[in-house]
């Protein structure tokens, strides 16, 4: 029936249509892109860290929540390393992307030892975390999109 092959036709050049989009929009700075959904978390648990490290009343009280904050840094960090994320001039750099995300794994593990020993003083913690930031604005230099 030619009806009918004219329809698959057409509903096939469409998807494909479709299919060519979805993958335009499958690039860093997507918002429904895994590891958008991966930074909104990073970027709350972070927000949750520099909160409880401002004092050292919410750091005592919140000393564990901390850590296991900081525990699903290192995870989240250890889930993308190996992703293939273009650089925001639109460049693979693999090796740029797994090293930057070795670092902020790294930073993220020491971060939790000194965050959790229990003779841990906020004032120092604090300043610890800095180095955790600092691998974060590292990888944004490269590879997060301009807004
Ligand atoms: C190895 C690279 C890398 C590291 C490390 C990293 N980010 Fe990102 N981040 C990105 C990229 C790439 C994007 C853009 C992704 C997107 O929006 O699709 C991004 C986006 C973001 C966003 C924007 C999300 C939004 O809702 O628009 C926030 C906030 C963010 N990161 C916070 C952080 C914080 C805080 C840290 C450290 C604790 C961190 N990131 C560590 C690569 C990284």
């Amino acid at each position: 029936m030619n009806y009918r092959k004219g329809s698959v036709l057409a509903l096939s050049s469409l998807l494909l249509g479709l299919g060519a989009a979805g993958l335009s929009l499958a690039v860093a700075g997507d918002e429904d892109s895994k590891l958008h959904k991966a930074m909104e978390v990073v970027q709350a648990k972070n927000g949750f860290i520099m909160k409880n490290t401002k004092t050292a009343a919410v750091f005592k009280k919140n000393q564990k929540d901390i850590v296991e904050a900081t525990k699903t840094l290192t995870k989240i960090g250890k889930e993308f390393r190996e992703d293939d994320v273009e650089t925001k001039d639109k460049k693979k750099d693999k090796k740029a992307w797994t090293d930057l995300m070795d670092a902020f794994v790294s930073e993220t593990e020491k971060f939790a030892v000194a965050a959790g020993k229990d003779d841990a003083k906020q004032p120092d913690v604090k300043k610890a975390y800095a180095n955790v930031s600092g691998t974060c604005t590292k990888c944004h230099d490269l590879f997060r999109p301009e807004e």
